[in-house]
């Protein structure tokens, strides 16, 4: 080699060792994306339909695996989807499920094993009480059993509580009475010992219903039985609940001793009927101009509003991550969620935080920004 060329062969050596090295030193900080930013606070999950689940979108897929560090079915595993009949098991989405959770590295959280909506009409049948423990030993331990290790958590038992805190009248109560609740913490911790197990509901930051779900886990837990977790439904508004309420019922139902998640959240931004109880998914009202006042777009600042409430609440999530175990949105997009559909058909909502178009809206920027800043006073 001449001279020259040697010089410059060993210069490119040179450049090419000490870049390598430096990577080696400094290695590349993680991409801005909730996961990452969220890491050291709480899982932070989504709920997924079936074509997301099939990830036949390849944007909505990234944004699944690159956002999220939890996954929830929306209605796959629900005992309608997953329990048809008596003696027929629809595998073929749960499992693709647990297969998307585990390639992403995810928290996979089972949702759900005992509720009395979009329940089998086999099981919504059953008048007898033998008859029906049997029927949801069998329904929990079949699944559970063939998920074991790989679901995270399951929610147990959704939806047990009228508003006033008392138990609701379903075919569980009616025919198993309160015994049906224990019972389906015993056979899913006997089923999986190291899943976590979650009471799941909505309103929950409402008072009287707060008193009354702390009773039922608590007389739950004093038999012996193991509830690792309450889950809060955030089906939340632009001004309610109040933030005084989140937060007292954080702080209530972890002094119980278990770790409370905030399991399906999205904030309407639509006019509310009046006479709308939580989110008890059979009711539905009419339709109209004034109940869907956003189908050309939303305003401005209804957009600053949204991203408002959403900060102000992480705010009080970040202050209790130490009780917190997850915070799951309840769908991606805006065009996916189901606040479109109620609790009255075919309107326009924004609840979550990325728009039709898939992309991150102001919400999704303000509670980036209020992590990124917390952690930068943390390190002054
Ligand atoms: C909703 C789904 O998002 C819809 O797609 C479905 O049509 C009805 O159920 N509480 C729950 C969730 O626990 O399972 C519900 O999900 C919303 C209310």
């Amino acid at each position: 080699m001449k001279i020259k060329q040697q010089f410059l062969f060993f210069t490119a050596l040179l450049i090419l060792v000490i870049g390598c090295k430096t990577n080696e030193v400094e290695p590349k900080k993680p991409a801005i994306t909730l996961r990452n930013v969220y890491e050291d606070a709480f899982y932070i999950g989504t709920a997924i339909n079936k074509f997301q689940i099939d990830e036949s979108d390849s944007v909505m897929a990234g944004i699944v695996g690159r956002e999220f560090s939890s996954i929830t079915a929306e209605n796959e595993m629900k005992s309608m989807q997953i329990h048809p009949t008596k003696d027929s098991f629809n595998y073929e989405y749960p499992d693709k499920f647990v297969a998307l959770g585990e390639k992403y590295n995810m928290f996979i959280h089972g949702h759900t094993l005992v509720w009395h909506s979009q329940l089998s009409s086999w099981i919504r049948s059953i008048k007898d009480s033998t008859e029906m423990a049997e029927a949801l030993k069998n329904h929990i331990q079949t699944i559970v059993g063939r998920y074991k290790g790989r679901v995270n958590s399951w929610d147990v038992v959704n939806e047990a509580l009228n508003e006033d805190g008392t138990l609701r009248q379903s075919v569980f109560l009616n025919t198993m009475g309160e015994d049906y609740l224990a019972l389906a913490f015993k056979w899913t911790s006997e089923t999986d010992p190291k899943a976590d197990l979650y009471y799941n509901d909505y309103n929950m930051a409402n008072a009287e219903k707060r008193k009354g779900a702390i009773k039922m886990v608590k007389n739950i837990i004093d038999k012996g039985i193991k509830v690792d977790g309450i889950g809060m439904q955030g089906h939340w508004h632009l001004n309610t609940p109040s933030l005084e309420d989140i937060e007292q019922s954080i702080l209530d139902y972890s002094a119980l001793g278990v770790k409370v998640a905030i399991t399906e959240l999205d904030i309407s931004v639509l006019p509310n009927p009046d006479e709308l109880v939580g989110a008890d998914i059979a009711q539905n009202f009419q339709n109209s101009e004034v109940m869907n006042p956003y189908t050309k777009g939303l305003p401005d600042s209804i957009q600053v509003k949204l991203a408002n409430r959403y900060k102000d609440i992480f705010k009080i999530f970040l202050k209790h991550k130490d009780k917190i175990s997850r915070v799951t949105f309840w769908g991606v997009s805006d065009g996916q969620s189901w606040l479109n559909g109620f609790p009255v058909r075919g309107r326009t909502n924004y609840p979550l935080l990325f728009d039709r178009q898939l992309k991150p809206k102001s919400a999704y920027d303000s509670i980036i920004a209020l992590k990124l800043r917390e952690d930068k006073q943390l390190t002054k």
